[in-house]
C-alpha cells in the first residue's frame, strides 16, 4: 500500500490554495467532499511563497492549508516546491539559471529552470526541503512527498561543463578512455587535457538540434544530465528520508519522456508517480504502453497516476474536452494498468496565467453545477465504494517488451541509417499487436529478471549494454523464446561498433550476420514472402524503413525479401539455442505481420488473450491473494457485445453479476471478478 493512512485508492490532485485569497479556501473543502476528494498535492510552485528572501521562511500559510486539510479528513501530497526558482534567488545567484542548447544564458522566467548541477540551487532547494520536513514530519494528513516536479531539460552552462568533466574522470578513469569512448582521432578531436571538453550543443558540435558529430560524446552528455537531475531529486530525498522513514517519497515522471532515464530513477522513488496527458487523438495504445513502461520502471509495484485533465489541457494546439465518460474511462485505464491513485492537475481553475484554460475540478463557474464536477464526483463514489479491493493488485504477463533510454538516445543520436527511424514507434508497434489481442504484455529495463518471462521481445536492439548478451543467451538457453529486429547489436554502451559483422555480440545467438543495412524512402517498400505458414502467417507482408541484408549461420529461414537486389536473402529467421529460440525479424514489417507473428509466438507459449474482444476494447487483469480483476474498457463510440464464458462474474462497478453475451456501452467500464462458491471457494458457472 502507497500509505496504510488511507487505505483506498487516492483521489485527489494538485490544490494551488497559495494562488487565491483565503475566503475561497473553505468552499474549496466544501466542494471537494463533495467530490469524493481525499488527497490535495500542495505547494508544487510555492517556493516564492514559501520563501520571501534568502532568510525568511513563511510557512504559516501552508500551516493553515495542512489543518484545513486534516479538519476535512483529507490528505496531503506534500510538494517540496522546488520547481520553479524564486526571483530573488535568480537575482542573487545567477549560477541558478540555465544556459540553453544555442549557449544563451537565460533570465529569470518559466518554471523547472534551475541549473542542474547550481550549487545555489542545491543548496537552497535542500534547505527549503529541510525546512518543510522539520515542520510537517509528524503531521497527520502527511500522505507522500512530492519532490520539485517533472524534472526535465537540459543545461549547458559552465557549472555543467565542469560537473561534467568530473562526472567523466568517475566514468571513465582516464581521458585515453575518454578519448577512446568518443573515438575521437575521428575530425582530430583528441583531447590532451580535461578542460578542453566542452559541452556538445549548438555551438560545438551539433549542426541542427538533433544531428550531433559525435554520438558518444552526446550520449554521455544525456546519461550526465540525467543523472545530475537525479542527484538534485536525492539531493531533498535524503532529507526528507532522514525526517520521516515511513512517508513515501515521489517525483512525477512523464511517461516515455526521452531526457530522463527513468529505470535508473526508480530505484529511488519510493513509489513511481506520473502524469497522463494524452492528447484528443492519441490512440489508446500509447497511452496504456505508457502505463505499463511505469509500472515496469519498478518491476510491477503499483504507481501514483499523479496528475491528468479532467477535462482539458492549454498546452495542446487544440484543446478538446474530454467526451462525457472519457475522463471516468481513462482514470479506470490507469487503474487496469497498475495504478493505485486517480488524480488531476487541477483542483481549482487557475484565474490568471497560462494555465487559466487548463481543465480542473472546479472550473470558473465556481460551483457544483457542471459537467465536469459531476462526472468528476460520480468517479469519487466509484473509488470509495472500490475501498481497499484493488490496492496492491498485480498483473501477471508472460510476455515483455524491453525498453531501455540509452538505446533510443543512441539510436536517434545515430547519424544514418535514416532520419525516419524513432524507437518509439518500433517499440510501439509490438506493443500494438498485444494491445490488440489483450494479450498482457510488461514493459521491461534491461535489468529487469527476464526468468518469470516465456517471451521477451527488444525491438532494435542497437546498444548493447555489458552482459546483456549473455543474459539474453541464459533466457534462451532455458527455454524462453527472444525476439528482436533489424539493427540490432550494432554498438556497446560507447556506441562503438562491435566489429566482426552486425549483430555484434547477438549473433551467436540469433545464428545469422548482417552484412548491409538498406534504407528505405517513406515512399518505398519491400516484402517479406512466407516460405510457408507459420500459424496465422502466410503469404506476403509488406515492410520498409531499414532493411538488413543478413546470412543465416544455422538459423531456420522463415521468410525472405520479395524485392530489389536482395530478393530471396532472409527476412525473418528463427535459431535454436539450447531449450529455446531466438527470433530476427530484419524489417521493419507491417500490423497484419506483427499482429501474426505475436499470436504465433504467443500461442506456442500457451499465452493467451484475457477475452477476446471487438476493437476498441480494451482489456487487463491485476491479481491480489489469487483473485483476478479483469478490467474491460470501452474506448468506442457505440455499445460493445463481450462473450463473457459461462463463468458467473460480478461487476464491482455496478453489482451486476453477469455472464455469456453482455453489452458494454460506449465509454463504459466493467471490473470483473469471478463469483465463487462460498461453499467450494471455486468458480461459480450459470
Ligand atoms: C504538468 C505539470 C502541472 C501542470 C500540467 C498541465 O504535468 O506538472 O503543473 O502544468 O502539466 O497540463
Ligand atoms: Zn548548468
Amino acid at each position: 500500500m502507497i500509505n496504510a493512512k488511507l487505505p483506498k485508492l487516492f483521489y485527489g490532485g494538485d490544490y494551488n490554495p497559495d494562488q487565491w485569497p483565503k475566503e475561497v479556501w473553505d468552499e474549496d473543502m466544501r466542494l471537494f467532499k463533495l467530490a469524493g476528494i481525499d488527497v490535495a498535492t500542495v505547494g508544487v510552485f510555492s517556493w516564492a511563497k514559501l520563501q520571501p528572501d534568502e532568510l525568511t521562511y513563511d510557512l504559516a500559510w501552508l500551516d493553515e492549508v495542512l489543518a484545513k486539510l486534516h479538519d476535512n479528513g483529507l490528505y496531503a501530497c506534500l510538494a517540496t516546491a522546488t520547481a520553479a526558482v524564486p526571483a530573488w534567488l535568480a537575482k542573487r545567484c545567477p549560477d541558478v539559471l540555465r544556459v540553453d542548447f544555442e549557449g544563451r544564458q537565460r533570465a529569470f522566467g518559466f518554471r523547472h529552470n534551475f541549473c542542474p548541477h547550481s550549487p545555489s540551487d542545491r543548496h537552497y532547494a535542500r534547505l527549503l526541503a529541510s525546512k518543510l520536513a522539520e515542520r510537517y514530519q509528524d503531521h497527520p494528513a502527511l500522505l507522500v512527498w512530492h519532490v520539485n516536479n517533472e524534472y526535465g531539460g537540459v543545461c549547458y552552462c559552465q557549472t555543467c561543463a565542469r560537473a561534467f568533466r568530473v562526472w567523466l574522470k568517475r566514468r571513465y578513469g582516464s581521458l585515453d578512455a575518454v578519448n577512446e569512448a568518443w573515438n575521437s582521432s575521428f575530425w582530430g578531436h583528441t583531447f590532451y587535457d580535461w578542460d578542453e571538453i566542452v559541452v556538445p550543443n549548438a555551438l560545438s558540435e551539433y549542426l541542427s538540434p538533433t544531428r550531433t558529430a559525435f554520438q558518444g560524446m552526446s550520449l554521455d552528455y544525456a546519461r550526465f544530465n540525467s543523472d545530475g537531475l537525479l542527484e538534485c531529486y536525492l539531493n531533498e530525498y535524503e532529507v526528507l528520508k532522514a525526517a520521516t522513514p515511513s512517508i513515501p517519497i515521489t517525483t512525477t515522471l512523464m511517461g516515455t519522456y526521452q531526457p530522463l532515464d527513468y529505470f535508473k530513477w526508480a530505484k529511488h522513488l519510493d513509489v513511481v508517480s506520473w502524469d497522463n496527458y494524452p492528447a484528443f487523438d492519441t490512440p489508446m495504445s500509447q497511452v496504456a504502453l505508457r502505463h505499463d513502461l511505469m509500472r515496469g520502471l519498478k518491476d510491477g509495484q503499483p504507481f501514483m497516476l499523479m496528475e491528468q485533465t479532467p477535462s482539458q489541457q492549454n498546452w495542446q494546439p487544440y484543446n478538446s474536452l474530454k467526451r462525457p465518460g472519457v475522463m471516468r474511462l481513462w482514470s479506470y485505464q490507469a487503474v487496469a494498468r497498475g495504478a493505485d491513485t486517480v488524480m488531476f492537475f487541477q483542483l481549482r481553475r487557475s484565474r490568471g496565467a497560462c494555465e487559466k484554460f487548463h481543465g480542473a475540478v472546479i472550473e470558473h463557474a465556481g460551483h457544483e453545477n457542471t459537467r465536469v464536477f459531476r462526472e468528476c464526483a460520480g468517479l469519487g463514489r466509484e473509488l470509495k465504494a472500490l475501498g481497499e479491493t484493488l490496492l496492491d493488485a498485480r498483473t501477471e504477463a508472460q510476455a515483455a517488451i524491453v525498453f531501455d533510454w540509452e538505446n533510443w538516445w543512441a539510436i536517434e543520436y545515430s547519424s544514418g541509417p535514416s532520419i525516419d527511424l524513432k524507437y518509439l514507434n518500433e517499440v510501439q508497434q509490438y506493443y500494438d499487436a498485444f494491445y490488440q489481442q489483450n494479450l498482457p504484455v510488461d514493459m521491461i529495463g534491461v535489468e529487469t529478471d527476464l526468468s518469470k518471462y516465456q517471451l521477451v521481445i527488444a525491438p532494435v536492439l542497437y546498444l548493447v549494454k555489458p552482459g546483456y548478451a549473455k543474459k539474453l543467451e541464459s533466457f534462451v538457453s532455458a527455454g524462453g523464446t527472444f525476439v528482436t529486429t533489424f539493427f540490432s547489436g550494432i554498438v556497446d554502451e560507447r556506441d562503438l561498433v562491435t566489429l566482426g559483422g552486425y549483430p555484434g555480440e547477438l549473433r551467436a545467438l540469433l545464428g545469422i550476420w548482417a552484412e548491409e543495412i538498406d534504407a528505405l524512402l517513406p515512399t518505398m517498400k519491400n516484402r517479406i514472402v512466407m516460405k510457408e505458414a507459420l500459424g496465422p502467417l502466410k503469404g506476403e507482408y509488406a515492410c520498409g524503413l531499414l532493411c538488413d541484408l543478413i546470412h543465416s549461420e544455422g538459423a531456420d529461414v522463415l521468410a525472405v525479401y520479395g524485392n530489389d537486389f536482395y530478393q530471396g536473402m532472409p527476412a525473418l529467421t528463427r535459431h535454436r539455442f539450447g531449450q529455446g529460440e531466438a527470433w530476427y525479424v530484419a524489417s521493419s514489417p507491417d500490423a497484419a505481420f506483427l499482429n501474426g507473428l505475436v499470436t504465433h509466438l504467443c500461442a506456442q507459449k500457451e499465452i493467451v488473450p484475457l477475452l477476446p474482444t471487438p476493437p476498441g476494447v480494451e482489456v487487463t487483469q491485476r491479481v491480489k491473494d489469487g483473485q483476478a480483476y479483469t478490467f474491460v474498457l470501452n474506448h468506442g463510440d457505440g455499445l460493445a457485445r463481450l462473450q463473457l464464458g459461462n463463468r458467473a462474474m460480478t461487476d464491482l462497478l455496478s453489482g451486476n453479476v453477469a455472464s455469456g453475451l453482455v453489452d458494454l456501452p460506449a465509454k463504459g467500464v466493467m471490473i470483473l471478478s469471478a463469483v465463487t462458491d462460498p461453499q467450494t471457494q471455486s468458480p461459480r458457472s450459470t
